[in-house]
C-alpha cells in the first residue's frame, strides 16, 4: 500500500525518522511541509496510509504544522499516523495533533508515536555527545522497526494520558506559539561569521537573508534552532534562558545542510 509522509524538521533528527519508516515501509512519498506551506494552499491528501512527522516544541508541535494541520483535508476510512520525535518529553503533542485533525476533518489520527532523539535546544539543555548521543541514536533505529511494523499493520494506538505534560503544554505553548514567529530578534551573530550562507539555507520558513553580509532574520521564525546548530563556525547565539555560548550545538549527523535546503522544495524523496 502506498504511504504518504509529510515531515517538518529542523535540526534532521525527524527527517531521519521519517526516512527509516519509509525505507521499511518501501513505496512512500516524503513529502516537506516547509515547501507546501509556502502556498497555504488546502491540501488534500493522495490514497493510502498517511503520516505526519515533526519534532515536539513547548509540549506541542511547530506552528508551522499547526497552520498545516488547519489546511490539511483527509478522508474518513485512510489510516493517519504521527510520529514526533523529542528530546525528552512532550507525548501531549500528539493530542495537539489529535485535536488539529478532528477539528478539520471531524476524525482524529489512528495511531500516534513518538522516538527520543538527542535534545537540539541548548538554551535548555546542553546536547548530548559522544557515546551517549550515539547510544540515543541507535536505540531510536530500533523505535523505527517497532512503529514501522505497527504501521504496516494499521494497528490502532490512540495517545493516552499525559496529565503531566498536558499541564505543562497548556503553561507553555500559547506564549511560545503567540511569539515564535518574533524570535528572530533572540538570535545574535558574532564577528566569527564568514558569511558563509548556511544558515540561510537550512532555515525552513526562508527567514533569513544576508545584509551586509550578516545573518537578518524576518518575522516569520519557527525557533528550529537550524541556523544556530548548523553554523560552521558557532558565530550564531541565542540569547534565551541559560543562553548558548559555550553549550554544545547538535544536528543529526546524517542531515547536511543540502539535505535542509530541499525541505523548502516540493521534490519529494
Ligand atoms: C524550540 C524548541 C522546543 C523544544 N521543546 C521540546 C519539548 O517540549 N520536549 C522535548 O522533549 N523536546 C523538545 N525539543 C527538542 C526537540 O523536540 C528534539 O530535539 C527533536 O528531535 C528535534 O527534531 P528536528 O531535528 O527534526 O528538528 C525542543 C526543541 C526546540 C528547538
Amino acid at each position: 500500500m502506498k504511504t504518504t509522509l509529510y515531515y517538518f524538521t529542523g535540526t534532521g533528527n525527524t527527517l531521519v525518522v521519517a526516512r527509516n519508516i519509509a525505507a521499511i515501509l518501501g513505496d512512500t512519498d516524503l513529502v516537506p511541509i516547509a515547501a507546501l506551506m509556502k502556498e497555504k494552499k488546502n491540501i488534500t491528501t493522495p490514497e493510502g496510509r498517511i503520516g505526519i512527522f515533526c519534532p515536539v516544541y513547548d509540549m506541542g508541535i511547530p506552528v508551522m504544522v499547526r497552520e498545516f494541520l488547519q489546511v490539511f483535508s483527509i478522508s474518513a476510512d485512510s489510516y493517519l499516523f504521527a510520529v514526533l520525535t523529542l528530546g525528552g518529553t512532550g507525548a501531549s503533542a500528539l493530542k495537539m495533533i489529535d485535536r488539529a485533525v478532528k477539528s478539520h476533518n471531524g476524525r482524529g489520527i489512528n495511531a500516534g508515536f513518538m522516538v527520543r532523539m538527542p535534545g537540539n535546544f541548548p538554551p535548555i539543555s546542553v546536547p548530548p555527545t559522544g557515546e551517549k548521543q550515539r547510544s540515543i541514536l541507535a536505540k531510536a533505529e530500533k523505535d523505527c522497526n517497532r512503529i514501522a511494523e505497527e504501521i504496516r499493520n494499521n494497528r490502532v494506538v490512540h495517545p493516552g494520558m499525559t496529565p503531566g505534560s498536558s499541564l505543562l503544554q497548556f503553561i507553555l505553548y500559547e506564549p511560545f506559539a503567540k511569539n515564535v514567529h518574533n524570535a528572530g530578534e533572540k538570535f545574535s551573530v558574532s564577528d566569527a561569521c564568514t558569511s558563509c550562507g548556511t544558515c540561510v539555507s537550512v532555515c525552513p520558513s526562508g527567514n533569513i537573508t544576508l545584509n551586509d553580509k550578516l545573518p537578518v532574520y524576518a518575522d516569520r521564525c519557527e525557533l528550529c534552532c537550524a541556523c544556530l546548530n548548523y553554523c560552521p563556525v558557532q558565530a550564531i547565539n541565542l540569547n534565551m534562558m541559560f543562553g548558548t555560548e559555550g553549550r554544545g550545538r547538535y544536528h543529526h549527523p546524517a542531515v547536511t545542510p543540502a539535505d535542509l535546503r530541499k525541505q523548502k522544495e516540493l521534490v519529494h524523496e
